[in-house]
């Protein structure tokens, strides 16, 4: 067998040759001759002459290789309390036909559909369906509110939107069609469309231009596959940046389905017949990577959960799941690790189950710490993986590669970089930091297929906001470190990103709610550790010059005020006043510093602060103490 550091070796000295092999694992139209195009660097293009279809590879080819009967999704909700298994054939009918019904709305090859719809099967269909039309879906997690919704409208501008008539939160309805309503009405554009899948919890009263899911199916007729280009977009996912706007990320056909294809096999370990299970929502990037694309294009078998971890019914949840289904692979957030750790410390639930089927659990989407990384590997006697990557990157960057080569697993590190990716750690003048010291974490230009070739359309944006602190390379916006063994240790990021229960986060954005609020004069809002999500927003605010007010009311207001505009998702709960912030003395609030004291960095106090007694006085309420709110 070829292990870890001779495959590396190999895309090292030929990444072309190596890129053009792995190309072999997807079935195309017309195959690539040329592996990269690099004419309009920094933005690069893969496979710029191949023409596939996404869709065929995901469903029509396993069918034509005698797949059909194997169950592609296996849908479990327990907040329903409902269960549906979809075999390869089933899903490939439905996905025909429901991409037939949204070409009769007039969606085309390059066309937008924005889908706002909870974990259901009928997410993943309407998602092929865009794939197999050559469309371009853009999913909205169900957590966002109605004016982000309509920044995504506007930015997408697509012509339908497909949604779910409701979605479910324990013990609460989360109605979806009032916040697409309000979104359609904030927005610029309008889409010409709504479809609506009618969910018998709540079921929403149709207007003028929505259509029922069912009765667009019923005048619908299949539609085959459409061949588009390998740079053609697939889909476009937003995600937060440091400012209020989102940031949406390009993923094209080509790229994304060679390395869904790669990374299932080399680095999860996965194949066809496997079944596995990403526990997040395909409003997020593991979502769209791993529920959906990856173990379809490899023939696996991927369970869609609606539901958490602990509650429902208790924190036995997971392990029900790995049993029924016999789940070879699990991956989520820590969180959810922490959560179920935290009702069932013993593990007592592990031992009604027998999931014995578990080969290895994933973590990813924030830092794994050591003692959820320890409880998870003494409770489940597997190996525990850590995997550091990012929406923008659709697929690892760092991890220990599974099917490729089970490397020595370290506590506080996702492991190696993934070959395809050559990362560096620079200090702020862009110099090669030494193993043991911090930096911040960048990736040489090209990165590899599948990672994002530009922000939809502004590539002036993509490389202001990727490209330009160090030409040549893309900054990732984390801060970490390689040991001597060159495993990578991620600390966290640099800038005004949180990860907030494995959810991805712009405090700018909240910092912009809070300051609309017209007792506020200034604030600073930063992630703060807690015990069960890894981070919490947390605003530190300066009320302006004669305010007085009750500080629950002040919190209330504000907490208010960000899950209306931003949604619950955002999750600021804790709203501290204080007299002043940290700031330099040219008046800049010295957010990078709050930001070291909160995630628990040795911080060096800069020389330009201006009163450093107003940083004492805030440090503790930074560290994670209990904010007096
Ligand atoms: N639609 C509407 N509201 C949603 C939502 C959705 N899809 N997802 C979350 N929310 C709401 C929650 O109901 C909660 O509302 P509340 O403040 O009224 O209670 C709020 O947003 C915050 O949600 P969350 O941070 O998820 O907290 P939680 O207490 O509901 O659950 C965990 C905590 C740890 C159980 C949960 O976050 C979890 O399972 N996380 C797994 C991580 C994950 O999927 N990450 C994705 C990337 S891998
Ligand atoms: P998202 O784009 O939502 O996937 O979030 C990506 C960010 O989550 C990264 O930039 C990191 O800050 C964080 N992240 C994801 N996985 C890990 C990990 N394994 N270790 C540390 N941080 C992680």
């Amino acid at each position: 067998m070829v292990g870890y550091y001779e495959v590396r070796k190999q895309w090292e000295a030929n990444p072309i040759e190596f890129w053009q092999a792995a190309a072999n694992r997807i079935d195309w139209i017309r195959a690539p001759k040329e592996v990269l195009d690099e004419s309009r660097a920094p933005i690069y293009h893969w496979y710029p002459d191949g023409v596939l279809n996404t869709c065929t590879n995901a469903l029509d080819r396993h069918v034509v290789l005698g797949r059909g009967d194997q169950i592609a999704i296996y849908y479990d909700s327990p907040l329903t309390e409902s269960k549906r298994a979809i075999t390869y054939q089933e899903l490939l009918d439905q996905v025909s036909l429901f991409a037939g019904g949204l070409a009769s709305l007039g969606v085309h090859k390059g066309a937008r559909v924005l889908i706002y719809m909870p974990m259901i099967p009928e997410a993943a269909v309407a998602m092929l369906a865009c794939a197999r039309l050559g469309a371009v879906h853009s999913v909205v997690f169900g957590g966002f509110a109605a004016a982000e919704l309509a920044a995504r409208i506007d930015d997408a501008e697509p012509a339908v939107i497909v949604m779910a008539s409701c979605g479910i939160e324990p013990g609460r309805i989360v109605e979806y069609q009032p916040i697409v309503e309000e979104a359609i009405h904030l927005a610029r554009h309008k889409p010409t469309s709504v479809v609506v899948l009618q969910r018998p919890q709540s079921p929403a009263v149709l207007g003028e231009h929505e259509i029922e899911w069912h009765d667009l199916l019923a005048t619908a007729t299949r539609h085959d596959p459409v061949p588009v280009h390998a740079n053609d977009p697939l889909y476009i996912l937003y995600t937060s940046g440091t400012t209020g706007k989102p940031k949406g990320v390009v993923r094209d056909n080509g790229g994304h389905a060679v390395a869904m294809a790669w990374s299932f096999t080399n680095v999860y370990g996965m194949g066809p017949g496997d079944v596995w299970w990403a526990a997040s929502d395909i409003g997020w990037v593991v979502g769209h990577s791993y529920i959906v694309y990856a173990p379809l294009i490899c023939g696996a078998t991927t369970v869609m959960y609606e539901g958490k971890p602990v509650g429902t019914p208790d924190a036995g949840a997971f392990w029900r799941v790995i049993e029924e289904y016999q789940v070879n692979g699990l991956f989520v957030a820590p969180t959810a690790i922490r959560a179920i750790r935290k009702e069932d410390s013993a593990g007592s639930h592990l031992l009604e189950h027998d999931i014995k089927s578990l080969r290895t659990l994933f973590l990813a989407g924030e830092r794994l710490d050591p003692s959820t990384f320890e409880w998870a590997s003494e409770h489940l006697g597997i190996p525990v993986v850590d995997n550091w990557w990012q929406t923008e990157s659709g697929w690892p960057i760092a991890s220990n590669l599974r099917g490729l080569d089970p490397m020595p697993i370290k506590s506080g590190s996702p492991s190696v970089i993934v070959p395809g990716y050559d990362v560096q750690i620079f200090d702020v003048q862009g110099n090669v930091q030494p193993p043991g010291t911090e930096g911040e974490i960048v990736i040489k230009l090209p990165m590899p297929p599948g990672t994002l070739p530009t922000l939809w359309g502004d590539d002036q944006r993509f490389i202001d906001s990727y490209l330009s602190a160090f030409p040549g390379y893309y900054t990732t916006g984390d801060g970490g470190y390689f040991d001597d063994e060159q495993y990578l240790h991620v600390m966290g990021r640099t800038d005004d990103v949180i990860n907030v229960a494995g959810h991805r986060l712009s405090t700018g954005s909240m910092e912009a709610v809070v300051s609309a609020n017209p007792m506020v004069a200034e604030c600073a809002v930063i992630g703060v550790h807690d015990e069960i999500k890894g981070q919490i927003p947390r605003a530190f605010v300066v009320l302006k010059v004669g305010v007085e007010v009750d500080p629950m009311v002040l919190r209330n207001t504000i907490v208010a005020a960000v899950r209306d505009e931003i949604g619950p998702v955002a999750a600021l709960k804790e709203v501290v006043i204080v007299p002043a912030l940290p700031k330099t003395r040219s008046g800049k609030i010295l957010r990078a510093t709050m930001r070291g004291i909160a995630d628990g960095r040795e911080v060096v106090v800069p020389s330009t602060i201006e009163d450093v007694g107003v940083l004492e006085a805030i440090t503790p309420l930074l560290q994670g103490d209990s904010a007096s709110d």
